[in-house]
């Protein structure tokens, strides 16, 4: 089985989790596409979705599924996406695609965090995926010296932009042993938007797709 098709069995298998009349979060990426394109089948039976980025707004709106706001929502009972990396205690590092910074305030809102993801994304300990950290661009060099103390090895992502305007430092080499400690250190530094260290809100089930099939875990 490829590494997409596994994608898109984990991406299938979150369908279940979607409730009849409420609104879902959605997260980013090739596997939230895949999510997306599930999805299709139910946009009837959806109040709508809140998308993490413009890129997944595109793709639902090409669906013909209900773009809501996040501000005009006051219930989101799941959040669905996929990761760059995800540990066993459901600790992950996204961004990858660069949408960090929207994922972590859509997640922040859902009740759950429902991460799809095939095998190779499951790590004993997060790090070996360069951390991506959205940046203010006027901040980039101040933010560098920091992260270089911290022990990080940050690279400029070359000609990309966020959604929100900012640059994304893809930091290598980060020995991430307390992931939530991390995290709070690096979104606490001036000129940091987010870290794409997701430990202090981590998934709340995983679905992880493997040549046996769909495997389900739950945060202890
Ligand atoms: C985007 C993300 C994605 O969830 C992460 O990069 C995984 O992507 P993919 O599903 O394409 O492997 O965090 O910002």
């Amino acid at each position: 089985m490829t590494q997409d098709e596994l994608k898109q069995q984990a991406a299938l298998r979150a369908l279940d989790y979607v409730i009849e009349g409420a609104v879902v979060g959605v997260g980013t990426g090739s596997t939230a596409n895949f999510f997306i394109d599930g999805l299709a089948a139910f946009k009837d039976r959806i109040a709508g979705a809140v998308p993490s980025s413009e890129a997944s707004a595109r793709r639902l709106a090409a669906h013909g599924i209900r773009l809501l706001d996040l501000n005009d929502v006051t219930s989101l009972p799941v959040y669905i996406d996929g990761a760059d990396e995800i540990d066993h205690s459901l600790a992950m590092i996204k961004g990858g695609g660069g949408a960090q910074t929207r994922e972590k305030i859509v997640a922040a809102v859902a009740d759950k965090f429902i991460c799809i993801c095939d095998a190779s994304k499951r790590v004993t300990q997060l790090g070996r995926f360069p951390l991506p950290v959205e940046v203010i661009p006027m901040a980039r060099a101040q933010v560098t010296r920091e992260l270089t103390r911290l022990g990080g090895r940050p690279v400029v992502r070359e000609g990309f932009v966020t959604d929100n305007g900012n640059l994304i430092l893809d930091v290598h080499d980060l020995a991430i042993s307390e992931p939530a400690a991390l995290e709070t250190t690096i979104d606490g530094i001036v000129g940091v938007v987010t870290s794409g260290l997701f430990a202090k809100r981590g998934a709340d089930i995983l679905l992880l797709a493997t040549a046996q099939g769909v495997e389900t875990f739950a945060r202890a």
